[in-house]
């Protein structure tokens, strides 16, 4: 029996792959590749020496879905595929709602038809919106400020209507923190098409001389030194999330969200200076105007996922640090290779 991965190609979905892999699960992955490369499964392949299906296909062909379920064993769905970027969402909120809502739905119908029951659902802690109490738990009031936060709450919702309308679903909402890291081989990371919107890979950038400096949004928080603390969390520690979601979701019925975060918050600052000890760089920055829409603090209560999922983050942010460093040093311009991979469509 497999599971499927859409979106395993991405980010999540590459180092989610591995840690699947790794722990014995047979995995299909399906993927667009709108927003990532199939260079990064060729690696993953590489990585744990292991074979899996590929298939090429936007999640709203609703007859290639059906193949792949005709076609393949499958028990359960990790779907980490939809479209991510906050400030590309307030620009183009149709294409958020059509893509992330509509693929869901179609995802949902299919598994219905072909009874597979067991979902883990790629959340986000953009759900809470501007709420300024921290430590957030799962019980914190949701109130996503902006269209690609609002897509991930209302197929939260959706999600819940599904359980409601018939009690066999198992699903879980697994709502991230700040993603952050790469695999230790440094041969998958993180891949941002253009110029990066978060912290992260825009350091990274910095530190290997694609970007000049770094803009510093506010110093004028009420935090540690005025600028913004967020609860960064290492990819592979997110992943591992992934399969004990996974196994939980296998052996009983419900829907549950969960925080996937460390529960430990970083400044802006505190990233600079622990990524200039990782890369012994020096990044250039200057202090600007705030970002319109981001709070001043934000990091998790992850305690539910401790104590229902018996999942802990292990990696620190020096780990965090010199991971995305040893990604960024040895792929200055990222997945940016041809690939051979088999891909069925
Ligand atoms: C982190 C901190 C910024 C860039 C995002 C989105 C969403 C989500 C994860 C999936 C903040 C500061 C950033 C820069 C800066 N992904 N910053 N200069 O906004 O917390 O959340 O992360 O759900 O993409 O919600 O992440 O990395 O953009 O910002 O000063 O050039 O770094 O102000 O304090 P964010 P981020």
């Amino acid at each position: 029996m497999a599971v499927l991965i859409t979106g395993g190609a991405g980010y999540i979905g590459s180092h989610t792959c591995i840690e699947l892999l790794n722990v014995g699960y047979e995995i299909i992955v399906v993927d667009n590749f709108s927003n990532s490369k199939p260079e990064a499964l060729k690696r993953v392949s590489e990585l744990t020496r292991k074979y899996f299906k590929t298939y090429c296909l936007d999640l709203q062909n609703r007859e290639g879905l059906e193949k792949i379920f005709t076609d393949n064993k499958i028990e359960a769905v990790i779907h980490l595929a939809g479209l991510k970027a906050v400030g590309e969402s307030v620009h183009f909120p149709l294409k958020y709602y059509e893509n992330n809502i509509n693929s869901t739905v179609t995802l949902c119908e299919v598994m219905k038809k072909f009874e597979v029951k067991n979902l883990v659902f790629s959340s986000s802690a953009t759900v809470y919106g501007a709420t300024e109490t921290v430590p957030i738990s799962e019980n914190t009031p949701l109130g996503a400020t902006n269209p690609y936060g609002r897509t991930k709450q209302m197929i939260e919702g959706i999600l819940e209507d599904l359980y409601e309308s018939d009690h066999n679903w198992s699903i879980a909402l697994l709502r991230y923190f700040n993603p952050v890291g790469a695999h230790v081989s440094g041969r998958i990371g993180e891949d941002p098409s253009g110029v990066p919107n978060n912290l992260m890979p825009y350091i990274s950038q910095v530190a290997v001389g694609k970007l000049e400096t770094l803009k510093v949004f506010g110093d004028n928080y009420s935090t540690v030194d005025g600028t913004g603390v967020r609860d960064y969390i290492h990819v592979v520690d997110l992943a591992k999330g992934h399969v004990k979601a996974l196994e939980k979701m296998l052996i009983s019925k419900g829907v549950e969200s969960y925080n996937l975060g460390t529960g430990q918050g970083y400044s802006v600052l505190e990233v600079i200076a622990a990524f200039e000890k990782a890369s012994g760089k020096t990044i250039s920055y200057s202090i600007v105007e705030r970002r319109p829409g981001d709070v001043g603090i934000c990091y998790a209560d992850a305690s539910k996922a401790k104590k229902e999922l018996g999942w802990v983050t292990c990696k620190g942010l020096d780990e965090m640090c010199q991971d995305s460093w040893r990604w960024q040093q040895n792929n200055p311009h990222g997945y940016n290779v041809e690939t051979k991979l088999l891909i069925r469509s």
